[in-house]
């Protein structure tokens, strides 16, 4: 029993046997073995492949389409384009509206696609359709003082401005003044596995394998375009990071091109290229920074003001400043939010969305606070911690801030180094190091169901969760071994389909909290029902539950990110020798997933500081480095040790097994940290990501 405060409180958290130990991973022998099917290559007898014709310009009217040449090719079995599309349900997204029409919006649109019985043939047919445009003017260069607006909400539900108090008057009153302007680039999600559909069009239904977060999203999205029974697969998905989590147009036109051929499999795998196409990034960023604090740290004001990239044709605004709203204590502060419309494809939702970048602002500027005070960095945000979430007043469930802080730079022999920059010079490399906080939301999503059925010895657990590589089947199935009182060996775990009760999808780093918190219910009920020793055909059912304690208390996940950063001296090369990230995300189901989740998140952090940016070429209105020679992400030889670890916390308000979500606050705050260590070794403050050479060769101090 977890005893003290959560029982005190009366809402203690369930009983741990399986929880907390690293079971293996259920499905690793199908992967390593590869017969773990994904939706690119689940068998699909005679299926014809489809290869898109993009749009070659960012904006415009088609007024023609001749697909004669690729119609006479031998092997191509249909060409479809806005002429003989059907009329497709509203979903309220514009990127389904999938050859609805003649109007270009960005730059490698889907404006017709090719069947064929060969991939060779296809992309040839593609080649050949010749597409007529009436070109309009564009824009596709991100101007932070150009053109934009006010969005009606941020990407996460969230409203765009919170101002508490007089926040410019506090700055013009403030002893210490640190203002200055952070920038992240445009970052495209690269999951090893791309999108992928396959999808065959039977008389009362589509049955479509989907590379998805959430099969059932899947679902409802094509059963409200199309007007039919769908079924959608996603047993095994190769990564997700947000792009995998709503549908993007390929999918769309996978199943589009499915209704021409019914009873034909018809299979649509994206090319990296398409990759930075058509299925969503994370858009730029500015963020304007402002500081006034009293000269012992006390923060007075606080001000991140964001100006972001989005669509011209469809709104997504990054919620950048949204963790500055919740870090620290201020008795005036705001946050405020800009769009710059761009005919670029829609930007989406990316491993924290708004806390990855936003943190790049916010922590880069309380080191920089930091040293306009001579206060040592930690230190400062210890001062700063907040008694209560600091705008809407409500305790934290728990918040491991400032034991993460601590904990951290003594794991990390932070008190090793001299504050003062450019102090360490060893064989030629600048050293520093340099910490960069973060937190990341802990809620529940509601509208899953499990069923519980006690069959042939074994409870059979179902429930549409997705495992994106997460590990769920594995979680979930420790989870409810723990809930009914057995062992993992009598759980069986059905996820990944339509075909189990619905499941919300695998996102908002919310997957465990929302899906376990339904198992637990369910299993409850079918201990009510009947006790543990259940006869064969026992059952029973539970939706999620809702949290009694969600207006209560604000909840969240917090970490707090180390680097250890080398600067050559004369070329101005930079590496990361050491990464320690230290995380209070309740309590930790299996250490060997999490410890896998988290560090692919430092990695990312560290991709993020020093490689990854698309770069868009105004005059043709697409990125032009789309592929792994151009945008290169973290490999083995850019990565060094990185260290993970975990405070013990027992949060018994987020969820029976008091567990926040761990998915995406591995990134946060690592490129901060990153920038802050480049800082402390040379002297040199990048502001802009990603970190590069130039930005140490033309400091002029090196
Ligand atoms: Mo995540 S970016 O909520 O899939």
């Amino acid at each position: 029993m977890t005893v003290g405060r959560a029982e005190r409180r009366g809402a203690p958290t369930m009983d741990a046997r399986s929880m907390g130990t690293s079971v293996r991973r259920i499905e690793g022998p199908d992967k390593v073995t590869g017969t773990a099917a994904y939706a690119g290559d689940t068998p699909a007898a005679d299926a014809l492949v489809l290869h898109p014709v993009q749009a070659t310009v960012a904006r415009g009217e088609i007024t023609a389409i001749d697909t004669a040449a690729a119609q006479a090719l031998p092997g191509v079995v249909a060409v479809l384009t806005h002429h003989d599309a059907p009329t497709l349900g509203d979903t309220g997204d514009p990127e389904h509206r999938v050859l609805q029409g003649t109007t270009i919006h960005h730059r490698g649109q889907f404006v017709a696609a090719v069947l064929a019985e060969h991939p060779e043939v296809a992309a040839e047919a593609a080649r050949l359709v010749v597409v007529t445009v009436d070109e309009a003017p564009s824009t596709t260069a991100f101007d932070p003082d150009g053109e934009s607006y006010v969005p009606s909400a941020l990407g996460n539900g969230q409203p765009p401005d919170s101002t508490v108090g007089d926040p410019d008057a506090a700055l013009a009153a403030a002893p210490v003044v640190m203002r200055a302007e952070y920038s992240t680039p445009m970052e495209h999600h690269n999951p090893m596995e791309p999108h992928a559909t396959t999808a065959t069009w039977f008389d009362d239904r589509v049955e479509v394998y989907e590379a998805s977060q959430g099969a059932d999203l899947a679902r409802q999205t094509l059963a409200t375009l199309f007007d039919t029974e769908v079924v959608v697969h996603a047993q095994h998905v190769g990564g997700g990071f947000g792009t995998k989590g709503f549908l993007h147009a390929g999918s769309v036109l996978t199943v589009l091109a499915a209704r021409a051929v019914p009873g034909r499999p018809v299979r649509f795998a994206l090319g990296r290229r398409q990759m930075f196409e058509t299925v969503g990034y994370r858009p730029v960023t500015v963020q304007r920074m402002a500081l006034g604090a009293e000269p012992d740290g006390r923060i007075d004001a606080l001000v991140h003001d964001v100006i972001g990239a989005t669509a011209r044709y469809k709104e997504f605004v990054e919620p950048a400043g949204g963790s500055s709203r919740s870090m620290y204590a201020a008795p005036h502060r705001r946050t405020s939010h800009r769009a710059v419309p761009l005919d670029l494809d829609a930007p989406t939702y990316m491993r924290a969305p708004g806390e990855a970048p936003g943190s790049f602002g916010l922590e880069c500027a309380m080191d920089e606070l930091a040293v306009a005070l001579d206060l040592d960095p930690i230190e400062l945000r210890v001062r700063n911690e907040p008694s209560v979430h600091p705008e809407n007043g409500l305790p934290f469930s728990s918040r491991g801030l400032v034991e993460c802080l601590r904990s951290g730079a003594e794991r990390f022999g932070w008190s090793t180094w001299e504050r003062a920059p450019r102090r360490r010079l060893v064989d030629g490399w600048w050293h520093g190091v340099g910490v960069g906080a973060g937190t990341f939301p802990a809620f529940r999503m509601p509208g899953s169901t499990a069923e519980i059925t006690f069959t042939g010895g074994r409870y059979v657990v179902a429930i549409g969760a997705a495992d994106i590589g997460q590990g769920a089947r594995t979680v979930l199935t420790q989870i409810a071994a723990d809930a009914l009182g057995v062992d993992v060996a009598s759980i069986a775990v059905e996820i990944g389909s339509t075909e189990v009760p619905v499941g919300s999808i695998a996102g908002g780093s919310a997957g465990t909290a929302s899906w376990g918190s339904t198992v637990v219910e369910a299993a409850d009920r079918f201990r009510d029902k009947y006790g543990d020793a259940p006869d064969d055909g026992d059952h029973a059912d539970a939706a999620t539950p809702d949290n009694p304690w969600a207006e209560e208390y604000a909840m969240a996940a917090y970490c707090a990110q180390f680097a250890e950063v080398a600067v050559h001296a004369d070329t101005g090369e930079i590496r990361v020798p050491r990464l320690l990230g230290v995380f209070g995300v309740g309590r930790i189901l299996n250490p060997a997933l999490a410890r896998s989740q988290l560090q692919g998140g430092l990695v990312w952090g560290l991709s993020m500081a020093l490689h990854e940016e698309s770069v868009v070429d105004p005059r043709f209105g697409g990125v032009v480095n789309h592929d792994f020679a151009g945008y290169h992400v973290a490999a083995n030889a850019d990565v060094r040790d990185v260290e993970v670890a975990w405070i013990d916390e027992d949060d018994p308000y987020v969820n029976p097994m008091g567990a926040k979500g761990i998915g995406e606050i591995g990134i946060v705050g690592v490129a901060a940290a990153i920038a802050n260590a480049a800082y402390h070794a040379t002297g040199v403050r990048v502001r802009s990501l990603p970190i590069t050479c130039d930005d140490f060769l033309t400091s002029g101090l090196l």
